[in-house]
């Protein structure tokens, strides 16, 4: 019997044994988990993260998490990626093309008029429902089978995404297996964060929050529709892409020319993948040796430290919001808007370098291609919440 027609048979068997407690989803098809000062809620669709409940300095609870308020909701035509774990490749992949030991695949394309894939292809997993393969008050495991040939990659892939909630933090565990070819794996978690939960009611806008990137002093260079092109560029000091030399407000250089085209053809702002630069004995010891990126709001006092293993961070500054995306139920203030406006919001990827499978000159294939012989593909992450 293959594993794939046996995994749902013991998902079945791991949730039986917790039928005492409250567990399952609720009536909107979330699950929820938690532990002192944060709890947060998911779905099986993308194992994506629904709603994020921190405290700020005033000790209002705020959902600082982008999303729908049902499960039901993610499943129309508006998909913006939002909360899940795209796969089995995030980001870009030029021409949807790349090749493994010589032999040359095309996959599905889905973005730029059908130049490259985004995020996996049309039928991502973030597109598909995950299986709840185990939960407890604190923690959930989704995981997922990729077919053989999905989306044109080579090769099964079965994959387990553990979230767990510890005091005041939401730690992320992905590991994937590639069971039967070589194949390329590069995951995240997409989700987009408002600190103020949409209740700042002078400032729906992110620019006004204070980012700090203290390992990133490269970037990938990217052309117009933001594919790599094979650079890596400096983020020289005082530049608009200077996130390392000391924290800055996202908004800070909104008016330098520099900024603008910084995020793609007409598009001001950021959409960029910055490399994390740490010796191998940071990286080692990456959950004491400094967060590899930290986001405040002054206004809720919501401050967050973002700890992972992986090598790259991706950083998007909404510029495509357009006022149409409502936000959640749980997120707003009387009077408020109800919807996301341009720059509401700000996504960031704990990730490897984009695209490297199509810069071998990069030297990432340990951290990109995996097969039956290789070691597993794994992430771990820690989101830490304090308050400023
Ligand atoms: C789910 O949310 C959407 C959007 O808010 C709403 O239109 C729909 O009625 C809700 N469905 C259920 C079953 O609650
Ligand atoms: C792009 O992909 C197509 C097939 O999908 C292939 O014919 C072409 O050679 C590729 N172009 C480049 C520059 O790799
Ligand atoms: C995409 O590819 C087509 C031809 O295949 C080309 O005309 C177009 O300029 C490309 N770029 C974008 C951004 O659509
Ligand atoms: C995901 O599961 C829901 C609830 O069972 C179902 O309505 C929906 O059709 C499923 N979606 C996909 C893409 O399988
Ligand atoms: C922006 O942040 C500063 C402190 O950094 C604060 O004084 C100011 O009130 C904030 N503006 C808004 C509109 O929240
Ligand atoms: C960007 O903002 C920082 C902080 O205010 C400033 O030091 C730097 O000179 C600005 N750079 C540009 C290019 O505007
Ligand atoms: C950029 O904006 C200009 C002016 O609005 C428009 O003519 C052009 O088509 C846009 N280019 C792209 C690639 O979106």
């Amino acid at each position: 019997m293959r594993f794939s027609t046996i995994l749902p048979l013991f998902a079945a068997t791991a949730l039986a044994q917790d039928s005492t407690s409250s567990l399952g989803p609720d009536d909107n098809g979330k699950y929820e988990i938690s532990a002192e000062g944060i709890r947060a809620q998911f779905i099986p669709y993308g194992a994506s993260i629904t709603n994020l409940f921190v405290k700020g300095k005033d000790g209002v609870e705020r959902d600082v998490i982008l999303g729908f308020d049902n499960a039901t909701a993610y499943e129309g035509d508006v998909h913006p990626h939002l909360g899940g774990v795209p796969g089995r490749y995030a980001n870009r992949i030029k021409n949807s093309t790349f090749s493994i030991d010589g032999e040359e695949f095309h996959i599905v394309p889905n973005e730029n008029n059908m130049n490259n894939t985004l995020h996996g292809g049309p039928d991502g997993w973030d597109y598909r429902n995950f299986t709840v393969v185990s939960q407890t008050e604190s923690t959930i495991t989704f995981s997922i089978v990729d077919p053989d040939g999905k989306e044109g990659f080579p090769g099964e892939v079965v994959s387990y995404v553990t979230y767990t909630m510890t005091p005041h933090t939401w730690n992320i565990k992905i590991v994937a297996l590639a069971t039967t070819k070589k194949t390329p794996i590069m995951l995240t978690s997409h989700a987009y964060w408002n600190l103020d939960g949409f209740a700042n009611p002078d400032d729906q806008t992110a620019l006004n929050w204070t980012f700090h990137l203290p390992y990133s002093g490269l970037r990938t260079g990217v052309d117009g529709i933001l594919i790599p092109d094979g650079t890596l560029l400096p983020n020289e000091k005082y530049s608009v892409n200077d996130f390392w030399s000391s924290p800055k407000k996202i908004g800070a250089n909104w008016t330098s020319p520099e900024l603008e085209g910084n995020c793609g053809t007409n598009c001001t702002g950021y959409d960029n993948c910055y490399l994390v630069s740490r010796d191998a004995g940071e990286l080692l010891d990456w959950r004491n040796s400094g967060p590899v990126a930290s986001l405040s709001s002054e206004w809720s006092g919501i401050k967050l430290d973002i700890y992972s293993d992986q090598e790259a961070f991706q950083m998007y500054s909404c510029g495509f919001q357009d006022g149409t995306l409502p936000y959640k139920s749980t997120q707003g203030a009387p009077g408020g808007s109800g919807f996301v406006q341009q720059f509401g919001c700000v996504v960031m990827e704990v990730q490897d370098w984009i695209d490297a499978i199509n810069n071998p000159e990069w030297m990432r294939e340990k951290k990109q291609i995996y097969g039956p012989a290789t070691p597993a593909f794994t992430l771990e992450a820690e989101y830490v919440f304090s308050t400023c």
